[in-house]
C-alpha cells in the first residue's frame, strides 16, 4: 500500500513536470502535450482553453474547444498555437476554370488571433490576383499579385511578384477567408501554370521552389495543409489591469517567479517564468529553477546553484579574473594579487565603460545619418534653405516621440495595411498627423525627401496638408496638418443621415482636389490609394484628401508591384492589375468607387456577398446594366425623389469604372461635372426634413456655387519646378 502511494505520488510528480498540465489532468492528446492553461476535461482547463480530445482518429486529435480546428502544437513560452489548413487553390484547363477552393477560418472568442508576425499571406502563379478579407475597418483586406510569363525567368527562394508573390496581416485578425482571381483565365501561361495557389503560412516554413510549384497541380497535390501559428492569450485586459485579481485567482501567472507582459497581437496577456527559471508559469509552483550548473561550460570554478542564479568561485587557494571564462590558477604573489584585483578591473571597467558608451552613442548617430542621407535628407535641407519661403520642416526622431508620446497606443489615429497614423502636438502647440508606414521596401531612394518637398508644395484648400518628415529612421514618417472630423469612410458607413447634396458636395471637393493634383501640381502627382479611408472630413465636413503621392513612396516595377497593392482592394483599377503600370486613369477609377460609395453607402468590398457581387464596382455597374440601380442605391437618397440626378451622378460613375483606361473621363472632367451637378437646385419640396440637413446643406451651397475659389482658379504657390535637386 505505502509502495503503491509512493509510486502515484511519483507518476504524479513526474507527469506534472514533464506535461505541465494540471494534476489528475491528461497530458497528452494522442503524441500532442496539452499544458495548463489549456486543458482535456472538467476542471482541466482555464476559462475559453477548453480542449477536445477526439480518439476515433488514429492517432488522437486534439480540437480548439469543441470545434473543428485541430492543432498540432501548443506553446507555452511563445504563447503560441501551430496548426495547420487547407491552401485555397483555382485550376483552369482550355474550357476555363475547373476546380477550386476557398478556405475560411474563423477563430473562437478572443483568446486567438492570426499571428501577425509569424505568418505571411502567401501565393503563387502567373495569372493571379490573391486577397484575403476579414473583420474589421475597410473589411479589412491584403493582398498581392504574381505574374510571370515564362517560367525560366523564375527564381527560386525569391518571392516578390514574380512567379510568387507575399504581405504581412495586419494585428488582431480573428477570421479571415483567402480569395484568388485571375487576369485571363491562365490561358496565356495554362501549359506551365495552370492553377494559383493562396495561403495563410507560417513565414519560416515556406520557400517558393519556382517552376517546380507552378506545374500541373503539384503544389496542392503535396500540400493539401499549410502550417499556420496563432497568438493566444489570457482574456481581455492588460498585466496592469489583471494582476488586481489576484486575490480572486483569476490572475493566470499563477507560479511565483513568473512575470506577466502584454499580448503584441491584440488585447489580453501572457506569463512567462522569470529568469533563472523554466517550466510552466501558469501553475502554481510551475516555474522552476534552472540549475545552471548541470552545464559545465557555465563554470570553469566551482559551480554552486542558487534561487534564479549561480555562484560560480575559484576553489580556495585559486584565483581567476573572471571563473566563468578563465581557469582558475594558483594564488599570485599577493602584492601583484592586490593591484591585480584593484586596478586592472578598475581602470578596464571604466576605460570599458567610457569607450562603449562613446561608441554606442557614435554608432547611433552614424545609423541615424546614414538613413537620413539614404533618404535624400542633405538634397533636401540644400532645397529648403535656398527657399526660404518654405514651410516645410525635417523633424528629428525626438521631436515626433516628444510629439506622440513615444507613439503612444492611446494616440493611434488610423491603422491600415500600410502603416499607423498617430495624432502628435507639435512644441509650438500645432496638432498634426504623424504617420508611420509599415511598407518595408528598398526605400534607399535619394529622390525621396526631393519628392517630399514637391508634395509639400501642394496647396488647395482640399488637401491636406503635408508639413515635413523625419528621414533619420528606417522607413522615413510624414508629418500632415490634422483634420479632426474623421474619414469619409466612416461618416459614410456610420449611422448619420446624409443628403444628396452633402454627398455631391464631398465628392466635388474630393474629385478637384486630385485633378488638381493630376494637372495643376508640377510634376503632376498620381495619387495612387484614393479610397474614402484616404479623404478627411474637417470641421465643416470640408473634403480633404490625405495620403497622396503614396505611390512614390513605393518603387513600381513590377516586382515590387505586389506590396503596393495592399489595403485598397475594391478600388483597384483593373487595368493596372493587369499591366503594374498606375496613371492618372487609375485614380478616376478608384474615385468613381468613391463616388458609388457614396450613391450606395457600401463598402468597396463586400465580404459577405454571392462570389459575383464581391466588388462593389462591380455590382454597381451590372445593376446599371440590367436597369436595377434602384436596388443597389442608399434608399435615403432615393427617397429624396430627384432621379434625374441620380441617374446623371450614376452614369457619370460608370464612365469612371470603365475596364478601359482610355474611355474612362479625366479628373478634370469629373470634378467639372460634379461641381455642376452639386450645385443643381434640390427643390425645397422634396426635402424631407429640412432641420436635419441645416448643417451639411448650407454648407453645400457655398463651396458649390463658388465656382470662383473652386478648381479653376487655384491659388498656385511658388511651385518647386521638376529641375529641384538637380
Ligand atoms: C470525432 O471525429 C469524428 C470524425 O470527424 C466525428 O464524427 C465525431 O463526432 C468526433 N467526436 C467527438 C467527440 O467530437
Ligand atoms: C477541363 O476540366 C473539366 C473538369 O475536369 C473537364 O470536364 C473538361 O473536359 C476539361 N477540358 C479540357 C479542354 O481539357
Ligand atoms: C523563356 O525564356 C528563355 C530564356 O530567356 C528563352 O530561351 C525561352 O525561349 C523563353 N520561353 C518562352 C516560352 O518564351
Ligand atoms: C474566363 O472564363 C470565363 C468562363 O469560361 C469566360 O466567361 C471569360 O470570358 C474568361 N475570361 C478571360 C479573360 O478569358
Ligand atoms: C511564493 O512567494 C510567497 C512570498 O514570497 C511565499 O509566501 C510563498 O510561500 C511562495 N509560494 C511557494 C509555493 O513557494
Ligand atoms: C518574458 O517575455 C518578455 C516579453 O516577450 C520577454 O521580453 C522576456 O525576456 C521574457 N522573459 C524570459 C525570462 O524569457
Amino acid at each position: 500500500m505505502g509502495l503503491q502511494m509512493l509510486l502515484f505520488q511519483f507518476m504524479l510528480l513526474i507527469t506534472t513536470a514533464a506535461s505541465q498540465s494540471l494534476p489528475g489532468c491528461p497530458s497528452k492528446c494522442g503524441a500532442i502535450d496539452i499544458p495548463y492553461p489549456f486543458g482535456i476535461g472538467e476542471g482541466c482547463f482555464r476559462e475559453n482553453f477548453k480542449v477536445t480530445c477526439n480518439e476515433t482518429f488514429n492517432p488522437p486529435k486534439p480540437f480548439i474547444s469543441t470545434g473543428n480546428l485541430d492543432f498540432t502544437k501548443i506553446s507555452i513560452q511563445d504563447g503560441l498555437m501551430y496548426m495547420t489548413q487547407f491552401v485555397a487553390y483555382d485550376c483552369y484547363n482550355k474550357s476555363g476554370w475547373y476546380m477550386g477552393n476557398v478556405p475560411s477560418i474563423n477563430l473562437p472568442d478572443h483568446t486567438y488571433t492570426f499571428s501577425n508576425t509569424r505568418n505571411v499571406l502567401t501565393a503563387m502563379g502567373c495569372d493571379t490576383v490573391a486577397y484575403i478579407t476579414g473583420p474589421g475597418e475597410g473589411g479589412f483586406s491584403t493582398g498581392c499579385v504574381s505574374v510571370c510569363n515564362n517560367v525560366s525567368v523564375l527564381t527560386s527562394g525569391s518571392c516578390s511578384g514574380m512567379g510568387c508573390c507575399q504581405t504581412s496581416i495586419p494585428e488582431g485578425v480573428k477570421w479571415y477567408k483567402a480569395h484568388l482571381q485571375s487576369f485571363q483565365n491562365h490561358s496565356n501561361v495554362l501549359n506551365f501554370n495552370p492553377c494559383s495557389y493562396a495561403f495563410l503560412v507560417e513565414k519560416d516554413w515556406f520557400t517558393f521552389n519556382g517552376a517546380s510549384d507552378l506545374g500541373g497541380r503539384r503544389f496542392v497535390d503535396a500540400h493539401e495543409q499549410v502550417p499556420l501559428v496563432l497568438d493566444w492569450a489570457i482574456g481581455e485586459q492588460t498585466c496592469e489591469e489583471a494582476m488586481g485579481n489576484t486575490i480572486s485567482m483569476e490572475f493566470a501567472c499563477r507560479s511565483n517567479n513568473s512575470d506577466c507582459y502584454d499580448s503584441s497581437n491584440g488585447p489580453g496577456y501572457r506569463c512567462n517564468c522569470s529568469k533563472g527559471y523554466t517550466g510552466n508559469p501558469y501553475l502554481v509552483d510551475g516555474c522552476q529553477d534552472i540549475d545552471e550548473c548541470s552545464d559545465p561550460s557555465i563554470c570553469k570554478g566551482v559551480c554552486r546553484n542558487t534561487q534564479g542564479s549561480f555562484v560560480c568561485e575559484c576553489p580556495r587557494g585559486k584565483h581567476s579574473d573572471d571563473p566563468k571564462m578563465y581557469d582558475c590558477v594558483k594564488k599570485q604573489f599577493p602584492v601583484l594579487r592586490v593591484a591585480l584585483v584593484i586596478s586592472i578591473p578598475f581602470a578596464s571597467v571604466l576605460a570599458g565603460l567610457l569607450f562603449c558608451f562613446g561608441l554606442q552613442r557614435r554608432k547611433i548617430h552614424r545609423l541615424r545619418e546614414k538613413l537620413f542621407r539614404q533618404h535624400g535628407g542633405l538634397l533636401l535641407e540644400r532645397e529648403i534653405s535656398s527657399h526660404p519661403g518654405i514651410a516645410f520642416k525635417i523633424f528629428t526622431k525626438e521631436d515626433l516621440e516628444r510629439a506622440t508620446s513615444n507613439f503612444d497606443k492611446d494616440q493611434v489615429l488610423g491603422e491600415g495595411g500600410q502603416g499607423m497614423v498617430y495624432k502628435g502636438v507639435l512644441s509650438d502647440r500645432r496638432v498634426v498627423a504623424v504617420k508611420k508606414s509599415m511598407v518595408v521596401t528598398a526605400m534607399q531612394n535619394q529622390q525621396f525627401g526631393n519628392e517630399m518637398l514637391i508634395l509639400s508644395q501642394v496647396n488647395h484648400k482640399n488637401v491636406v496638408k503635408l508639413l515635413g518628415c523625419c528621414l533619420e529612421v528606417e522607413i522615413p514618417m510624414l508629418v500632415y496638418e490634422f483634420i479632426p472630423n474623421g474619414t469619409l469612410f466612416q461618416l459614410i458607413h456610420g449611422g448619420r443621415r446624409l443628403t444628396l447634396k452633402a454627398r455631391l458636395r464631398i465628392a466635388s471637393e474630393t474629385a478637384c482636389a486630385i485633378a488638381y493634383l493630376h494637372s495643376e501640381a508640377s510634376p503632376p502627382i498620381i495619387h495612387g490609394d484614393v479610397k474614402s479611408l484616404n479623404i478627411l472630413l474637417d470641421d465643416n465636413y470640408t473634403a480633404k484628401v490625405s495620403d497622396f503621392g503614396a505611390s512614390k513612396l513605393t518603387p513600381m516595377d513590377k516586382d515590387m508591384f505586389a506590396t503596393f497593392m495592399q489595403g485598397t482592394w475594391g478600388y483597384l483599377d483593373p487595368e493596372c492589375l493587369l499591366t503594374g503600370i498606375l496613371t492618372e486613369k487609375s485614380d478616376v477609377y478608384s474615385f468613381g468607387v468613391v463616388l458609388v460609395e457614396l450613391l450606395t453607402r457600401r463598402k468597396a468590398v463586400l465580404i459577405d456577398g454571392p462570389e459575383k457581387d464581391r466588388n462593389l464596382s462591380n455590382l454597381f455597374v451590372s445593376s446599371m446594366k440590367e436597369d436595377r440601380l434602384m436596388d443597389v442605391l442608399d434608399r435615403d437618397i432615393v427617397d429624396e425623389g430627384r432621379m434625374d440626378l441620380l441617374r446623371e451622378v450614376s452614369l457619370l460613375a460608370k464612365r469612371c469604372l470603365n475596364v478601359q483606361g482610355e474611355e474612362r473621363p479625366t479628373m478634370k472632367e469629373v470634378a467639372a461635372e460634379l461641381e455642376g451637378l452639386a450645385v443643381t437646385e434640390v427643390h425645397p419640396w422634396v426635402v424631407n426634413n429640412p432641420e436635419e440637413t441645416e448643417n451639411l446643406i448650407n454648407k453645400s451651397s457655398d463651396s458649390g456655387a463658388g465656382g470662383s475659389t473652386g478648381f479653376f482658379s487655384l491659388e498656385k504657390r511658388a511651385m518647386l519646378s521638376i529641375e529641384v535637386g538637380r
